[in-house]
């Protein structure tokens, strides 16, 4: 079964086995079923690298819905299928004024994949709004409930991605969104020069979706037309002390403090600066307008632009001395 159609780099990779599922009752049968086998759960593959065929059954989680589950006067609580696609999510909270996720706006995948990596853009990140995720363990069936603190949010980082790794399937997820007195956030620099040139002043939650959107499409590609999986490396954590020395080098150097010990350094400009922005080698590159981004062209394997990204880490801790790290589940 051809897994091309399936990750949003488009690469050509085969899955021994292939069902997609689109209830919990689905789902417990599947896992029963298989119970000895490989199993390999996919959402909205917006966020792996395929490097070769996948020896096991694939579950594709198409669980669908979203419904109001409480509210009080000043907020609601959302909870959404795990197989919703995320943008189109945040565009129907939106659309009834629900905020707290429009800057999130246009990150491709679906909803039930955000908590793995805690989504984030334009100064939002998913655990500012994430109440829980409920999930199945597959080897138990169990179900299981993860609250905000349980899920150890991090810079694209949660429990997910380490002790619970591999071991539960996120069914759905739930939210909690202002109702009024919405917490617009325009402090990310882009935004309020997008608005600005708009000659908006007084933003609502659909003026900062909207501008998130122009930003984006501006500088990101859209997976449709070129494959790719978004940012492929984190921005680099570098301890403060180590920054001054490599800040007095390369003084141009962009930088974020992050604490009072450590700073965040754009990945992007780090590859920039290396000479990789817009190369392209073969039908596996780099994007023209963000250097965090690998692209395929039509048909890269996984191999080769894996192989680029290893090259990248290569040159950009030769020249800088930072390593940067794939964000991007290398699979
Ligand atoms: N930069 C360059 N060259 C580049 C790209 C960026 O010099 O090719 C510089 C920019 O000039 C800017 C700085 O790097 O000063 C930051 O760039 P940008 O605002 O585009 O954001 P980013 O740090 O590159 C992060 C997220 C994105 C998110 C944006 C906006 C990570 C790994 N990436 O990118 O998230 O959309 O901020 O908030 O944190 C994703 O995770 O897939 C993703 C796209």
């Amino acid at each position: 079964f051809s897994l091309k159609n399936y990750n949003t780099f488009g690469i050509e990779a085969k899955a021994r086995q292939f069902v997609a599922v689109h209830s919990i009752a689905d789902l417990k049968t599947i896992l029963e079923q298989h119970s000895s086998e490989k199993k390999f759960v996919l959402g909205g593959g917006s966020n792996m690298l395929l490097t070769q065929d996948i020896d096991a059954l694939v579950i594709h989680i198409d669980l669908k819905g979203k419904k109001i589950i409480k509210e009080d006067d000043d907020f609601v609580w959302i909870e959404s299928q795990a197989g919703e696609n995320w943008h189109e999510f945040v565009l129907w909270n939106i659309e009834q004024d629900f905020g707290g996720l429009e800057n999130m706006s246009l990150i491709p995948g679906n909803v039930g994949t955000t908590p793995v990596q805690n989504i984030g853009a334009y100064g939002a990140e998913i655990k500012d709004t994430f109440v829980s995720c409920n999930t199945i363990n597959i080897k138990t069936l169990e179900t299981k409930v993860f609250h905000n603190e349980e899920c150890r949010f991090g810079y694209r980082e949660s429990i997910f991605k380490h002790e619970a790794k591999d071991q539960y399937i996120i069914t759905s997820v739930v939210f909690k969104l202002t109702k009024r007195n919405h917490k617009i956030n325009t402090s990310y620099g882009d935004i309020l020069a997008e608005l600005t040139k708009n000659n908006i002043t007084n933003p609502g939650l659909k003026d900062v979706s909207n501008a998130v959107i122009a930003i984006r499409q501006s500088k990101l590609p859209d997976p449709k037309e070129l494959g790719n999986s978004g940012s492929f490396f984190k921005n680099p954590i570098v301890p403060k002390a180590d920054f001054e020395t490599i800040h007095q080098k390369f003084p141009e150097m962009k930088f974020y403090t992050v604490s009072e010990t450590e700073v965040k350094v754009p990945a992007g400009w780090l590859i920039e600066q290396a000479g990789f922005k817009g190369k392209r080698f073969g039908d596996a590159g780099i994007h023209k307008n963000q250097a965090l981004v690998l692209v395929n062209y039509g048909n890269a394997t996984g191999q080769e632009i894996l192989a680029i990204s290893r090259d990248i880490q290569k040159t950009v801790f030769e020249t800088f001395g930072i390593h940067i790290e794939a964000e991007v589940n290398i699979i």
